[in-house]
This record gives C-alpha cells, sequence and structure tokens, in this order.
C-alpha cells in the first residue's frame, strides 16, 4: 500500500524560506462517472492513501516550479504541466496583488491521469497554498471555483465532482454542481488497483458525447441507468447494504463498457478483484484506463483482494476504509496548513 506518509511530514521545500503548505488528497468515484456530465447524480469517495503537496513562496520575481515532471522558470513548463500553472495563475490573480508570481513546489503520489483525481487534487493543493501564503481564508466554494478554472486546462468541461471530491473528506453527494455529504450506514472496504495504464477522461468524454448525439435513444439510457444506479447506491450506502451497493457496482462497470470507456485492463482487474470475494467492482474515473475500485466484504478480504490484484498485473494497488458516518468527524474540506507549517525552513 502506498503511504502518505512523507506528504503528511513537515518536509521542507527545498530552497524556500518561508513556504506556505496546501494538500489534498485523491479520490474514487463509486458511481456516476460521465452521467454525473449530463446532470445524473453521482457518489464519490475520498483516497486519502494517496496525496498532493504544494509548497509556494510569494515573489516579485521570475515565478519557478519544482516537481518531479519538470524543474525551472513557470514559463517554460511543459503543456502536460499547464492544469497545474493554471491553478496558479488563478490563486495568483485571484488573492494576490498584482505581479506576484511564486516559487511552487510540488510533490504528489497520486499516480496521473489514473482516474484518481490527480488534476484536481494539485490544483486544491495549489490553491490552498496560495491562499495560506496570501492570509487568505477560501471558502469552500471559492476554492471550488478556482479549481475548476484548473479542471477547465484539464478536461474541458469538467462536472465539477472531481474538484469536490478531492476536498473531501467524507463521502459524498454530487448532481449539476451541488453537493453534499452522504452519511454510511456501514464502512466500506475499498481496494483501488491501477491498470498501470494511463487514463485519457477528455478522449473518454468526448466519446460518450458522440455516442450520444450519434444514439441518443441506448446512450442517453445507458446514462440514464448509470444515474438511477447512483441513486439506488445512496440509499443503499446509507442503510450498509453493502452486497446491493456491490451488484450496482458490477452493473456500473458493465453499462460504462456499454458506452465504451472500459478496456480489456479494466475489466481484467475487476473480474479478479469478484473472483477473490469483492462484493462488486468496476472502472472508477473517466476509465479507458486508468483505476478499478473493488467493495469488499471486510478488511481481510480486502487485503486478500489486493494480493490478487497484484497478481492479476496491477501497476499498484491501494487498500482504504471509508468510515461509518458516526465515526467520521469534520467537515469536507481541503487541509490548508496552520502556522506550525509556516514555520518549516529551508535546507538548501
Ligand atoms: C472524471 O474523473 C469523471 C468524469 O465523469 C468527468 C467529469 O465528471 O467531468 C468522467
Amino acid at each position: 500500500m502506498t503511504s502518505s506518509a512523507s506528504l503528511d511530514a513537515p518536509a521542507p521545500a527545498r530552497g524556500f524560506a518561508h513556504p506556505a503548505i496546501g494538500r489534498a488528497g485523491g479520490k474514487a468515484i463509486l458511481f456516476g462517472e460521465h452521467s454525473v456530465v449530463y446532470g445524473h447524480p453521482a457518489i464519490a469517495v475520498p483516497l486519502p492513501e494517496v496525496a498532493v503537496r504544494a509548497a509556494v513562496q510569494l515573489t516579485t520575481g521570475a515565478g519557478r516550479l519544482r516537481s518531479a515532471l519538470y524543474t525551472g522558470p513557470l514559463t517554460r513548463a511543459p503543456q502536460r504541466l499547464l492544469p497545474t500553472v493554471t491553478a496558479l495563475d488563478a490563486a495568483l490573480s485571484a488573492l494576490c496583488p498584482p505581479g506576484t508570481s511564486a516559487l511552487l513546489e510540488v510533490e504528489s503520489d497520486i499516480p496521473a491521469e489514473r482516474g484518481l483525481g490527480s488534476s484536481a487534487a494539485v490544483a486544491a493543493a495549489v490553491i490552498s497554498a496560495v491562499a495560506e501564503a496570501a492570509g487568505v481564508a477560501l471558502s469552500r466554494d471559492e476554492r471550488f471555483e478556482l479549481i475548476q478554472i484548473a479542471e477547465r486546462a484539464a478536461h474541458g468541461r469538467p462536472s465539477g465532482l472531481d474538484a469536490r471530491a478531492v476536498c473531501a473528506t467524507q463521502p459524498l453527494w454530487f448532481q449539476a454542481g451541488a453537493v453534499r455529504d452522504l452519511p454510511l450506514g456501514a464502512p466500506l472496504h475499498l481496494v483501488v488497483a491501477d491498470t498501470g495504464v494511463r487514463g485519457r477522461t477528455g478522449e473518454a468524454v468526448a466519446a460518450v458525447r458522440e455516442r450520444l448525439a450519434a444514439d441518443p435513444h441506448d446512450t442517453g439510457a445507458q446514462l440514464g441507468e448509470l444515474g438511477a444506479l447512483a441513486d439506488a447506491a445512496g440509499a443503499q450506502l446509507r442503510v450498509g447494504d453493502l452486497p446491493a451497493v456491490g451488484a450496482a457496482m458490477d452493473r456500473a462497470h458493465a453499462v460504462l463498457d456499454l458506452l465504451g470507456v472500459s478496456d480489456p485492463a479494466l475489466d481484467r482487474l475487476a473480474s479478479a478483484a469478484r473472483q477473490a470475494g469483492a462484493l462488486g467492482a468496476k472502472l472508477t474515473g473517466g476509465g479507458r484506463g486508468g483505476c478499478v475500485v473493488a467493495l469488499a466484504p471486510g478488511r481481510d478480504e480486502a487485503d486478500r483482494i489486493a494480493g490478487a490484484l497484484r497478481r492479476t498485473g496491477a501497476a499498484a494497488v491501494w487498500t482504504t476504509t471509508v468510515p461509518r458516518a458516526a465515526e467520521v468527524s469534520g467537515t469536507g474540506a481541503a487541509e490548508h496548513t496552520d502556522s506550525a507549517e509556516r514555520a518549516v525552513e529551508a535546507t538548501a
């Protein structure tokens, strides 16, 4: 299991005298990917086993980025980092005096383009760090609007589900831009497995749109069924009817396959999870690569399913337990740094 320990620790940002820190976690969509784009409901859970940490120091000099993918002037960052740069620019122009730039360091153990919310989480962490550096307390909605600016650079017309989910600390229900907490009647033991194949969310969303235009009747019915499954699963999750939730996940995977967004690697991992005892399994996120999420009956079974998925060739596997409502504290919000973290000293 990947650990987020290195991101939780107040590791210094090399070369920054007084960095402000922002963090955000990954997410897994349980129900409603793709159909959420058309106004149907969706359910997502936080995946804190993977996370992003951004360190920002404001400057009036030239902006620089340090990350695993690229280190150098912000103006020369590769196209792939456009959402990160867009998040930084959006936050700087909304929250700082004109002419402010930033030294930005990003560390992430959320695999990129795997449907786990990497782009939205990077944006959330960067925006939180800039807000902290500028001394501005952002509301959830203000942060959401800024993340969406970066998400549009990543995927064109995002529903907003990812931007909300990476800031959540509890399961959430999302529909047509509105979000609320979804209290669970029983803990969820989930296994997330990465095919190792980069997902292509923008392409998958565009393919569904074309399919809907070409065949509005059948494709509309499939999107409607995904919405109905999310609706039913919302009620099943509230009462802790996990076998029913698992069956709905299996059906959602089949419908996503009919929509053309699954692939053989996702199908193979989903069926390996079922054979290893999962109550249900499906692709999560945009599909066409990326990850599957499986629901286990308990923690031990989750470990067994994780082992089976590794043996089936998953590139990475995470297990997570989403606690039931009574075990949850706090409301969903991206973490801001506190004053202790601001005291982090530079080492370089
Ligand atoms: C991507 O994580 C989820 C999709 O539904 C796209 C979106 O909601 O914008 C495929």
